[in-house]
């Protein structure tokens, strides 16, 4: 009999989620007949019993559509859930997906997804596993789709920030996302040609920004800044938008660029102004990057359920597609490291780096 196999999205947004789904899809199909159920709104379909078929029509122009046509949810764990009768609900999510008669799962999402995919497969339904996050700090991955589309974003967000950086002689604040790890604002900073780059990995020094800012005042008349939403002085705490009680990463930060101007003004001649970029970044369609990483990905994910190699998840390893266990994927992230060869490329260029 063939194999019947879920597909769901855990976490954030990200573009090339769709690309992914497609390609797990249409490589089961083709590679083994399989039968393909999309699993709505991350795990919480499991425990909702939401699902919706999946063939050739229904992933079809799907590609290049940012988001996920599963939707998605960043709370629902079936091990502690949030919703009536919560608690541990596992066992009749899992039951939901033995009356379904599946196979095994394909689990796209960071961290949290992958942790929660490892306790399922632990409790008897088989999983793969396929790296999601903007953030790019997924161990084991050097690359997760939806980044390469994020730090275009950014490049260009830079580009019409230097228009007015340079029109108003102003010191101009990009703040991204990146909440333990710099990788957006390092990469988008670069490709923006920022003056100054600060990472949540390095708390900064206001005073050399500031040294910094001034140098390029007397010289170029402006400055460029790129800062993750994590970046902090010395010193100081993280930049805390919403605290999401039950959530579990509780801590939503943003504003950090708006703080960073109104210290930076009083030491400043030029005005100084902070854009936040937000969701913008997350949203969308994806770059051609990531549209070949995802299905790269997908496809590889479709491989490893063909050969039975469950508890997996997907890699991208240099330029080879690869896979390691679950279990060792998830409780921490991928920071930069302070020897890193763009940082050391910013350095050399006289980028302000904290
Ligand atoms: O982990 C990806 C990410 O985009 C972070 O960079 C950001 O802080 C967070 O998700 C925002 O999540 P949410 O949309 O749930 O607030």
């Amino acid at each position: 009999m063939s194999l019947h196999i879920g597909i769901l999205t855990g976490g954030g947004d990200c573009p090339g989620l769709n690309a992914v789904i497609r390609a797990v899809t249409l490589a089961l199909i083709h590679g083994c007949g399989a039968r393909v159920t999309g699993i709505r709104r991350g795990f919480l379909g499991l425990i909702t019993r939401e699902v919706q078929p999946l063939d050739e029509a229904a992933v079809a122009g799907i590609l290049a559509q940012g988001g996920t046509i599963l939707g998605t949810h960043n709370r629902a764990d079936p091990f502690h859930y949030f919703g009536a009768g919560g608690g541990d609900v596992s066992a009749g999510a899992l039951a939901y997906a033995a009356e379904l008669g599946l196979d095994g799962l394909v689990v796209i999402g960071g961290d949290g997804t992958m942790n929660i995919a490892d306790r399922i497969m632990q409790a008897g339904l088989p999983v793969v596993g396929v790296p999601k996050t903007i953030d790019n700090d997924l161990r084991h991955t050097d690359r997760s789709f939806g980044f390469d589309s994020a730090v275009a974003v950014v490049a260009e967000a830079l580009d019409r920030l230097e228009t007015t950086a340079r029109s108003h002689g102003r010191v101009m604040i990009a703040e991204t996302m990146g909440r333990y790890a710099g990788w957006i604002a390092l990469e988008g900073g670069m490709a923006g040609a920022a003056d100054v780059i600060l990472l949540p990995e390095q708390p900064f020094d206001l005073a050399a920004v500031a040294e910094r800012c001034r140098a390029r005042e007397a010289r170029e008349g402006y400055t460029l800044v790129c800062v993750a939403e994590g970046a902090h002085a010395a010193g100081a705490d993280l930049t805390v938008a919403q605290t999401v009680a039950g959530s579990p990463d509780p801590l939503r930060l943003g504003g950090v660029g708006g703080v960073l101007a109104r210290q930076l003004q009083p030491l400043l001649h030029s005005e100084v102004r902070a854009t936040l970029l937000g969701h913008v970044q997350r949203g969308g369609s994806p770059t051609p990057f990531d549209r070949v990483l995802a299905t790269r990905f997908g496809w590889h994910a479709a491989q490893l359920v063909q050969q039975g190699r469950w508890g997996r998840m997907v890699t991208l390893q240099g330029a080879e597609i690869s896979s390691v266990p679950l279990a060792e994927v998830s409780g921490g992230n991928r920071p930069v490291p302070p020897d890193h060869p763009l940082v050391a490329a910013a350095l050399g260029l006289g980028t302000c780096l904290g």
